[in-house]
């Protein structure tokens, strides 16, 4: 039984489709890693945060700081902003304490009130001493403090920011 012949047909068919394939996984792995990258992006959840050079920070006058963390989670992305005081009570670089600024009742903003020597909360008139002591009003506990901070050596003081 004679075999079937390979006919210049068959060689044109079959290099067509080889090199149309090729130009296929060319042009389609990039745009396909392009589309999926960020669903596999995701920030650490921890982080030292700059908040401002030491020189800046009088002893015993709060010192107001914010920043923006940016979480990436796949293709959503979230700006959380937070904020707090320095409250440095020597000279020496570790000896402070250092608020978030978040109302421990129901998490509105506190201010520091340099008349009434208090951090004020405009929610429920919730009221706290310069170290954090609650002193009036519905919040239940102490401002939450940032307990792990370091100064480099370009004299920046950063606090160490973990989520939750
Ligand atoms: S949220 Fe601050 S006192 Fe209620």
């Amino acid at each position: 039984m004679p075999g079937k012949e390979f006919s210049r047909r068959d060689f044109i068919k079959i290099t067509t489709g080889v090199v149309g394939g090729m130009i296929g996984l060319g042009l389609g792995l990039p745009a396909l890693a392009y589309l999926l990258d960020p669903a596999f992006r995701t920030t650490t959840k921890e982080a030292w945060v700059p908040i401002g050079k030491l020189s800046d920070m009088q002893v015993g006058t709060p010192f107001q700081f914010s920043f923006t963390r940016v979480q990436l989670n796949g293709w959503e992305r979230t700006s959380t902003s937070y904020g707090g005081y320095v409250i440095r009570k020597s000279d020496d670089p570790t000896d402070m304490v250092i608020l978030n600024s978040r109302c421990t009742h129901l998490s509105c903003t506190v201010n520091w009130q340099q008349d009434a020597q208090a951090f004020i909360c405009p929610c429920h008139d919730g009221k706290f001493s310069v170290d954090g002591k609650v002193l009036g009003g519905p919040p239940p506990r102490p401002l939450d403090a940032y307990t792990d901070f370091r100064v480099t050596q370009d004299g920046v003081l950063e606090i160490f920011y973990k989520e939750g």
